[in-house]
């Protein structure tokens, strides 16, 4: 008889780097002989991969755990992983019997810079010997690994791990530790392998991925080689810093026509002082200066950030500012959180002095602020004609596609005769705060009178 191969299930919380860490633990557990399913019900290794940056993204994993322990009860055998930031952050009381039940089920506890280990820790569990590790490392890259990429269009490419940032609210540097960059040669060949397989986009991965440094060569230096391997490969990147935003790198998002126009700059807050207290380097003014060169440079940009409402002080007064930026740089959309104190951060000292009931008002007033502006620059998109990558079908119809467009606009259109992968013109006729919806022709056909009508 032949054994039957043990099935793993992953399941992903938190940021894009959490998804390109998942696919190297796939890739790792497959190299070891493992089945990956994506139905829980048939898996003998189930695994969350964690997002600590704030409390209610730990939240929701505990609730998590505490339904896999009903799995776990009927099925004893099954192996419980926990990886990333959460391992890293909640070791102990990962493994507290005590805490919330969950330290009874989870077998193995992997921190993001030890998932080479995670094959080794997942074959010891199933003697029954439960695995820890968790320690971060100045070097760890993964540079060799080749992950696990289920989709064939669009890949994502960690370049470079850690935070040497220290914002005072934000606990990856301690969850993820120092920077530390791959080599640009290994990247650029991750790349060429990808163009051959047929990949069309390539997004450029860091926590802080444009202070990306390999010896003499910068960002902005990957960025320019990347582009170079293959036209046809839409390139973007995330997330960025203003302080490592340099003028070479955004020149070099300007002049290859394959480079998405597109940048996620976090701001955080609107106001100086705030800025300060939360150790971001620039003010206002600088962050102000700095999109205007921007968009100056690159006239077709589209942009989104990050907003913190009711960080420690946080006036009336600063947060009438954070509105101001969103209505002065009008950003195409924008992430939006109420301060969640975190353990060990400098800011965690500090008193959580704005009631919750004023950070949940405050918000809301900046995502009903943003919604308008991101719905008034879909309008701006009516009857212009754009170029979408089709990335699969649209989650309310399965007569129509998504795409996006080279801002990163979110568009759906009827699928006529077009596939996955393609490159297809779109003329936009009608639009959301969130959706642009089109029409799809060939290149050079003329739009049909009737078309622009219908948008005018
Ligand atoms: N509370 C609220 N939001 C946070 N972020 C990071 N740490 C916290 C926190 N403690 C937000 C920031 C960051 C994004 C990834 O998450 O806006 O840019
Ligand atoms: Fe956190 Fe700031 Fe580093 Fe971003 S730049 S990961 S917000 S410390």
């Amino acid at each position: 008889m032949i054994a039957q191969k043990k099935k793993v299930y992953l399941e992903t919380y938190g940021c894009q780097m959490n998804v390109s860490d998942s696919e190297l633990v796939l890739g790792l557990l497959n190299k070891e002989g493992y089945d990956i399913t994506n139905s829980i019900e048939e898996a003998d290794v189930v695994m969350v991969n964690t997002c600590s940056v704030r409390e209610n993204a730990e939240q929701r994993v505990y609730g998590r755990l505490g339904e896999f322990k009903a799995l776990k009860n009927k099925n004893p055998e099954i192996v419980v992983g926990v990886l990333g930031c959460m391992a890293e952050r909640l070791r102990d009381k990962l493994t507290d019997e005590k805490a919330k039940g969950v330290g009874q089920i989870v077998d193995v506890i992997i921190g993001p810079d030890e998932y080479r280990k995670v094959p080794e820790l997942v074959n010891k569990a199933w003697h029954g010997e439960k695995g820890i590790a968790v320690r971060l490392s100045r070097v760890e890259t993964y540079d060799d690994l080749e992950p696990l990429r289920t989709e064939g269009i669009s890949a994502w490419i960690t370049v470079m791990r850690g935070c040497d940032k220290f914002c005072t609210f934000c606990v990856v540097p301690f969850t993820r530790g120092r920077e530390r960059s791959r080599t640009l040669t290994s990247i650029v060949h991750e790349v060429e392998l990808l163009s051959a397989r047929g990949f069309k986009e390539v997004t450029l991965l860091g926590q802080n991925v444009n202070s990306y440094r390999d010896g003499e060569y910068d960002f902005a230096d990957l960025m320019r080689s990347v582009a170079e391997v293959d036209s046809s490969i839409r390139v973007r990147f995330t997330t960025s810093h203003p302080q490592d935003m340099s003028d070479k790198l955004i020149k070099t998002i300007a002049s290859y026509p394959n480079i998405c126009k597109f940048i996620h700059l976090p701001f955080q807050s609107g106001s100086s002082r705030v800025l300060e207290a939360m150790n971001r380097t620039y003010d206002r003014e600088h962050y102000m200066r700095l999109v205007k060169k921007i968009k100056r440079t690159i006239p077709d940009v589209c942009l989104s950030t990050d907003i913190i409402a009711g960080f420690p002080t946080e006036t009336e007064d600063d947060h009438r500012q954070t509105l101001s930026v969103l209505n002065e740089i009008r950003f195409d959309g924008a992430f939006m959180f109420k301060y969640s104190p975190r353990e060990h951060t400098p800011a965690f000292t500090m008193v959580d002095d704005v009631p919750e009931e004023v950070k949940s008002r405050r918000v809301t007033e900046i995502v009903e602020l943003q919604k308008a502006i991101s719905l008034e620059k879909n309008r701006e998109m009516l009857g212009k004609t754009v170029e979408i990558l089709v990335e699969g079908e649209s989650k309310k119809s399965s007569l129509e596609w998504h795409g996006r467009t080279d801002g990163n606009k979110m568009v759906v259109f009827p699928k006529g005769d077009f596939s996955i992968g393609d490159y297809v013109t779109v003329t936009i006729v009608r639009a959301n705060s969130a959706t642009l919806f089109g029409e799809a022709h060939s290149y050079g056909e003329e739009i049909p009178e009737e078309l622009l009508a219908a948008v005018a």
